[in-house]
């Protein structure tokens, strides 16, 4: 006999097959299908037996194409590493290729509303805000300041430990990554570490910045949105991980800005003080501003130098050379307390920096989405609401914009007659270029001298990376997989 559990069991079954059904529908239509050879090498991942890193592949595709473009259907991407279709997305036609709603999709649930994540007033309001906080020579003096002390009171003194202990090894990322973190929290939020040391201790921050970069990179690969939106629907599987990653590093960002408000606010130079000045009410914003910025300190900074020196350890006779720009530089051997006017001088040091960001640029690719139809300047058609990327990681492996040299590491290629001679901005959009050109870029790069100069006349670097190629973990700045140990010794 049919009872009413029966009929409510059976209408249950199909409600629920129903929704799976309509679900499963909706999959298929968002997801694109191709089976030209590059999409079936993305989908089978077939390209990883012959190349160590999605980045290396997408160099070989590019530099084979002829119009220096590649398309992943099954993505809804372009993929471009010519300078004038560089020039022409991040500059000419800025307005067709904003963030778009797609960025902010991916992103969203870490970044928000901040200036990495949102077009409009929003985007130029925070873009302004932060000009001044990071832009002038004045600010930058005094950021300059902050950095050679954390150099002089943190920095040395750790790697002085290390090298005197008996293995003397130490995993280079780890240690450029605290660093970096800690220099940011002072610069753009005024803030000592030892204040945010209270509510978590500093490696659960870092599992969980490292943890929501890759997660989020990962959205990015999906050929199907649809899945991870779903697996982010019902908090499951690495949406789950996602959430809580998030959840720390929000607590993170919270806590920077009460201890902020703790101190005072008003009279402070530092970024968060300047906003917290104009929207001092609204948590959620300050606290995406916060974010923004510790995610474009830490990574990208802690990057750069890792794969410098791990360049460097490869390459002796440039560390030689160095310092002997250094010492005829720093005359008193105080490396550590270097100022802006000293780094000036330094034209040689900044050649090896550019060469080393030119192979490991921390941002490898970065994405646009494209608004309304548009052909590029080599023809490439790309429909609107489909991701437009141009390519830094492949762009420094083009012989068409370095010659058939460019996968040496030259840094003479950078100076004439000595003098540091800075490439087009567009055949070389490490920190990208136009009008969102990154608003750190002195900033990094005076950071970044300062530290080589001080180690390099101090330490011996010498990475222990054997023949091993360099494999990096999915993420939205270049990580390396498992670290860099190197072992340090002091210079005599
Ligand atoms: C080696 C170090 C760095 C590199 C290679 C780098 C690279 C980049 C790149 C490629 C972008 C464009 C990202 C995008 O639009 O999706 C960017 C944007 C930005 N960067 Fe950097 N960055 C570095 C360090 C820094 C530092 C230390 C700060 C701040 C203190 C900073 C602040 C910013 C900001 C605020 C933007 C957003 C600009 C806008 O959208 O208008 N960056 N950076």
């Amino acid at each position: 006999m049919v009872t009413a559990d029966h009929l409510a069991l059976v209408f249950f079954s199909f409600a629920v097959g129903f929704a799976l059904f309509s679900m499963l529908l909706l999959l298929l239509r968002k997801r694109r299908w191709c089976t030209c050879h590059v999409c079936r090498a993305y989908l089978s991942s077939s390209w990883a037996a012959e190349f160590d890193n999605l980045c290396d592949w997408h160099a070989h595709l590019l530099r084979e194409s002829p119009t220096g473009t590649i398309h992943v259907h099954v993505l809804g991407s372009t993929i471009t590493a010519n300078p004038t279709n560089v020039e022409y997305m991040l500059k000419t036609r800025f307005d067709n290729f904003p963030k778009g709603k797609g960025f902010s999709a991916l992103l969203g649930d870490l970044l928000g509303d901040g200036i990495f994540n949102v077009d409009g007033d929003s985007w130029r309001f925070q873009r302004k805000m932060a000009s001044l906080a990071l832009g002038s020579i004045s600010v930058r003096s005094y950021a300059l300041g902050i950095v050679s002390s954390e150099i002089s009171r943190k920095l040395l003194p750790l790697l002085s430990s290390v090298a005197d202990r008996r293995d003397g090894v130490v995993d280079l990322q780890d240690v450029f990554r605290r660093f970096a973190f800690d220099t940011i929290c002072k610069i753009s939020f005024g803030l000592d570490r030892s204040c945010l040391e209270r509510s978590m201790p500093m490696s659960e921050f870092a599992a969980a910045f490292d943890a929501a970069s890759k997660l989020l990179a990962r959205r990015g690969m999906a050929t199907a949105s649809m899945l991870w939106k779903l697996k982010r629907l019902f908090n499951v599987g690495s949406e789950r991980k996602l959430r809580r990653a998030i959840r720390k590093i929000n607590m993170l960002a919270e806590d920077i800005i009460r201890q902020r408000r703790r101190l005072g606010f008003t009279s402070g130079h530092d970024l968060l003080s300047r906003f917290m000045c104009l929207v001092d009410d609204d948590d959620k914003f300050l606290r995406d501003i916060v974010i923004s910025f510790l995610l474009a300190g830490r990574d990208a900074v802690a990057s750069g130098l890792t794969s410098f020196f791990l360049l460097l350890s490869q390459n002796p006779y440039t560390a030689a050379a160095m310092r002997d720009e250094i010492a005829g530089v720093i005359k008193d051997g105080n490396e550590d307390t270097v100022n802006y006017e000293q780094l000036k001088e330094m034209h040689y040091v900044h050649a090896v920096l550019y060469e080393s960001l030119r192979l490991f640029p921390p941002v490898q690719f970065d994405s646009k989405f494209c608004l309304e139809d548009d052909v590029l300047p080599d023809g490439t058609f790309v429909s609107k609401n489909t991701r437009v990327t141009y390519h830094p990681y492949a762009m420094g492996r083009m012989e068409s914009i370095w010659g058939p040299d460019c996968r040496e590491f030259k840094p003479e290629r950078w100076l004439r007659g000595g003098v540091f001679t800075p490439a087009n901005l567009f055949n070389y959009p490490v920190f990208q270029a136009g009008q969102r050109v990154c608003l750190g870029k002195e900033l990094a790069l005076e950071e970044m001298k300062a530290v080589v100069v001080s180690v390099v006349s101090k330490f011996d670097v010498e990475v222990l990376q054997g023949a091993q190629p360099l494999k990096f973990d999915v993420g939205l700045t270049a990580t390396i997989n498992g670290g860099v140990s190197a072992r340090v010794s002091r210079r005599s």
